[in-house]
C-alpha cells in the first residue's frame, strides 16, 4: 500500500527517515529528558523597556560550559512498593479523605484569590495581603502544580493567566533571597510545565526568564552565587563576589532546578552554574570538622567551608543533604559525584547526629540533633529536635532504595516515628517548631529514667531545681507545659509547615503501610481544625495550648507542600510516583529522566 504511494520526493523522503532514524539511535545513547525531546527551547524578545538578563554581559564569564552527563544508562531501583488494588470500601474512605483535604486546598485557595491576588501572600485571618518574596505572586506560582494534581483545571488555566502578568526582570525589592526565589518559584514554574506536558509554554519561558535572572547572582570572581543578593549591582555592572558568611541549604539548594532548566531548555548555562558549587563541596567534604558533612556556615568568597564547627540536618542544612540523592535522580543516575556525597553524609549522620530520645512509651525512634565539633574527638550532640529535620526519614527511605541500603528503611521508618512521637506528645497533636529530648546513649534499650529526664530539664532550664520535691517539680513542669521526654520546648509554633507529611508520604509509598495513612488522618484532621481561619488557615503561636492562638501567617507552602503531600497519601501510588518523578523542596515534583 505505501509504495503505491511513493511520491517524486521520496529520495529526500528516504534521506530525512534515515537522518530520523540515526538521531533516534543516537538519542538512545544519550539522556532524554523524560517524555521530552531535548528541546533547544528559544527564548521569547524582551519587552520594550525590560533589562534582558540573558544579554547582560558577564564579569567573570565562563569560558566552557559544564555538560549535562549524558552517556550511559544506570538501572536505578524501583523505589515504590508493589500496591495490590484497594478493596472498594477502603478506597471509598481513601477518596473521602483526599476529597477532604481537596476542599481545605479550595479554602486556601479561595482566600487567595478573592483578597491577595498576584501578591505573595493572603493574611489568613485579616485577609490583607502581603508580599516578602519580590511580590511576584509566591502564593500562586508556588500553587500551580497542586491545582494541577488535585484536578482543578479551571483554576490552574486562571493562575497561568496569572504568571502571563509577572515580571521576573525586576523587583521592587532591594535584595532577593535567591534560594527562596529558586525553590518557590523557578521549582513552581518546572513542575507545573512538567506535570502538564509542556502544553503551556509560557511557564517555561517564565521559568527562563527568571533562570536568566538567578543566573546573574552566579557571576562572582569563583562562580559561587550570592545567596542574599543585591540584583540591581549585577544589572548595573557592578563587580560582585559571593558572601564571607553563607549558609549551607542557601547556596548548596539549586542543582535540581537548574539541572531541570538545562534539560528542558537545552542551554547548559544553568547546570554549569550548579555543578561547580558541587564540585566545590565535594573537594570539601572530607576536609571539614566533622568529615563527611558539611558546616551550617562556611565562606563563599574563599569558597573555603573548613572553619565552621557546626552540624545538623536541620535548619540552614537541610535540603543541601535532601538535594544529592535527589539530584541523582533527575540525572538518571548518571553521576556517581551526588551518590558518593550523600553515602558519606548519611554514614556519618547516622554515627554522629543520630540518636534515640527516651520516651516513657518506650517508644522505637530516631531523631537527628545537631553536633558541635569541640575538636576532633570532643563531640558535642545537642539534642535539639526541630520540625525542620522531619524531613530525614523520607531522605533516607529514598537513599535506601535508590542505593541499595535496605538496612536504612528501618532507620527511615525510626525518623519518622520519632516525628510522629512528637505531635502526639502535645495537647495540640501537633509537634512545636523546636525543642529539646532526651537522648539515650543506646539506640537498642532506652529505658525511661525520670531522673535522667529531670537532670536534662534542669540542663536547659536554669530555674527548675531536680532536687526540690517531686511537688515542686511537677508543679514546674505543669506550668511551663514541658511535657516527659522533653527537655524545653524552645519554639512552640506550627507555622504549617510540610516535613512531617512528606517524610510519611514518601515511606508510605515506599513500604505501603497503611497505619501512614491513619496517621496522617488524624494529623491533618487537627492540622485544619486548628488552623482554618476565614481567608485560609493561619500558622499557630503554641502547640501547648488547646485551642492554640492563630498568628494571621499563611505561607505559600502551606498550599504548595503541606496539602499537596496530605492529598498524595490519600492519592493512587501512580499520582505522581515516586519512580516517575522527583519532588524538590518546595514539593514540585520534577519528570525523571528515562532511558530508552
Ligand atoms: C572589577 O573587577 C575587575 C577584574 O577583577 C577589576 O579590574 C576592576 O578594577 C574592578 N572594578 C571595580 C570598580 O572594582
Ligand atoms: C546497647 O545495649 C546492648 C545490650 O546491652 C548492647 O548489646 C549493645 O552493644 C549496645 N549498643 C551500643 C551502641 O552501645
Amino acid at each position: 500500500m505505501l509504495t503505491s504511494r511513493l511520491s517524486p520526493l521520496y529520495p529526500l523522503t528516504a534521506i530525512t527517515v534515515i537522518l530520523l532514524v540515526y538521531f533516534y539511535y543516537s538519542l538512545d545513547l544519550e539522556f532524554t529528558p523524560g517524555g521530552f525531546k531535548p528541546q533547544q527551547f528559544t527564548r521569547p524578545p524582551v519587552a520594550d523597556g525590560k533589562f534582558d538578563w540573558a544579554k547582560r554581559v558577564e564579569k567573570n564569564p565562563v569560558t566552557s560550559f559544564i555538560q549535562l552527563p549524558m552517556r550511559g544508562a544506570v538501572k536505578i531501583p524501583r523505589i515504590q512498593f508493589r500496591f495490590q488494588e484497594d478493596s472498594v470500601s477502603a478506597a471509598r474512605e481513601t477518596i473521602e479523605k483526599r476529597n477532604e483535604v481537596k476542599q481545605a486546598f479550595k479554602h486556601a485557595w479561595s482566600g487567595y484569590r478573592n483578597r491577595a491576588w498576584l501578591k505573595d501572600e493572603v493574611a489568613p485571618v485579616s485577609g490583607i495581603a502581603r508580599s516578602h518574596f519580590g511580590n511576584w505572586a509566591a502564593s500562586l506560582v508556588d500553587a500551580l502544580d497542586t491545582l494541577w494534581i488535585m484536578d482543578l483545571r479551571t483554576e490552574f488555566e486562571e493562575a497561568v493567566e496569572g504568571v502571563k502578568k509577572i515580571d521576573f526582570t525586576t523587583t521592587a525589592d532591594i535584595e532577593i533571597n535567591t534560594f527562596e526565589t529558586n525553590i518557590r518559584y523557578l521549582g513552581g514554574l518546572l513542575s507545573a510545565y512538567d506535570l502538564s506536558n509542556g502544553k503551556y509554554p509560557v511557564l517555561l519561558e517564565k521559568a527562563l526568564e527568571l533562570g536568566d535572572l538567578l543566573y546573574a547572582a552566579f557571576d562572582t570572581p569563583n562562580r559561587m552565587p550570592i545567596t542574599r543578593w543585591r540584583w540591581q549591582r549585577a544589572r548595573d555592572g557592578e563587580n560582585q563576589t559571593a558572601g564571607y558568611g553563607v549558609v549551607l541549604s542557601e547556596i548548596g539548594s539549586f542543582s535540581l532546578e537548574f539541572t531541570r532548566l538545562s534539560q528542558l531548555t537545552g542551554d547548559p548555562k544553568f547546570y554549569d552554574a550548579i555543578q561547580r558549587v558541587t564540585d566545590m563541596f565535594a573537594e570539601q567534604q572530607q576536609v571539614t570538622k566533622l568529615p563527611g558533612m558539611l558546616p551550617l556556615v562556611g565562606n563563599a568568597k574563599e569558597a573555603d567551608f573548613g572553619a565552621d564547627r557546626t552540624f545538623s540536618f536541620g535548619a540552614m542544612a537541610d535540603s543541601f543533604y535532601e538535594y544529592l540523592p535527589k539530584q541523582y535522580l533527575l540525572l538518571g543516575g548518571l553521576s556517581g559525584q551526588y551518590r558518593r556525597m550523600y553515602e558519606h553524609a548519611i554514614d556519618t549522620a547516622k554515627d554522629n547526629l543520630m540518636f534515640r530520645p527516651m520516651s516513657k512509651e518506650n517508644v522505637d525512634m530516631l531523631m537527628t540533633g545537631n553536633v558541635y565539633m569541640k575538636s576532633p574527638s570532643d563531640i558535642e550532640l545537642d539534642p535539639l529536635g526541630q520540625h525542620l529535620t522531619c524531613f530525614v526519614g523520607g531522605m533516607v527511605g529514598l537513599g535506601a532504595k535508590i542505593f541499595d541500603r535496605p538496612d536504612d528503611i528501618a532507620t527511615a521508618r525510626k525518623l519518622v516515628n520519632g516525628c510522629l512521637w512528637a505531635h502526639q506528645s502535645m495537647p495540640t497533636g501537633i509537634m512545636p517548631e523546636t525543642y529539646r529530648v532526651v537522648p539515650c546513649d543506646n539506640t537498642t534499650i532506652c529505658a525511661w529514667d525520670e531522673k535522667k529526664w529531670h537532670t536534662e530539664v534542669a540542663r536547659w532550664n536554669n530555674d527548675f531545681e531536680p532536687t526540690a520535691s517531686a511537688m515542686k517539680k511537677n508543679k514546674w513542669l505543669e506550668e511551663n507545659r514541658v511535657y516527659p521526654g522533653f527537655s524545653a520546648i524552645t519554639d512552640r509554633r506550627y507555622i504549617l509547615r510540610p516535613e512531617a507529611i512528606e517524610s510519611m508520604f514518601i515511606l508510605y509509598r515506599i513500604t505501603g503501610d497503611k497505619k501512614l495513612q491513619d496517621d496522617a488522618w488524624n494529623m491533618f484532621r487537627l492540622i485544619d481544625t486548628y488552623t482554618r481561619a476565614e481567608f485560609g488557615h493561619s500558622a499557630l503561636r503554641d502547640m501547648t495550648v488547646v485551642p492554640p492562638p492563630k498568628s494571621d501567617s499563611m505561607e505559600s507552602f502551606w498550599m504548595a507542600e503541606t496539602l499537596k503531600y496530605f492529598y498524595l497519601i490519600f492519592s493512587e501510588p501512580d499520582l505522581v510516583s515516586l519512580d516517575d518523578w522527583v519532588f524538590n523542596t518546595e514539593a514540585h515534583p520534577f519528570k525523571r529522566p528515562h532511558f530508552k
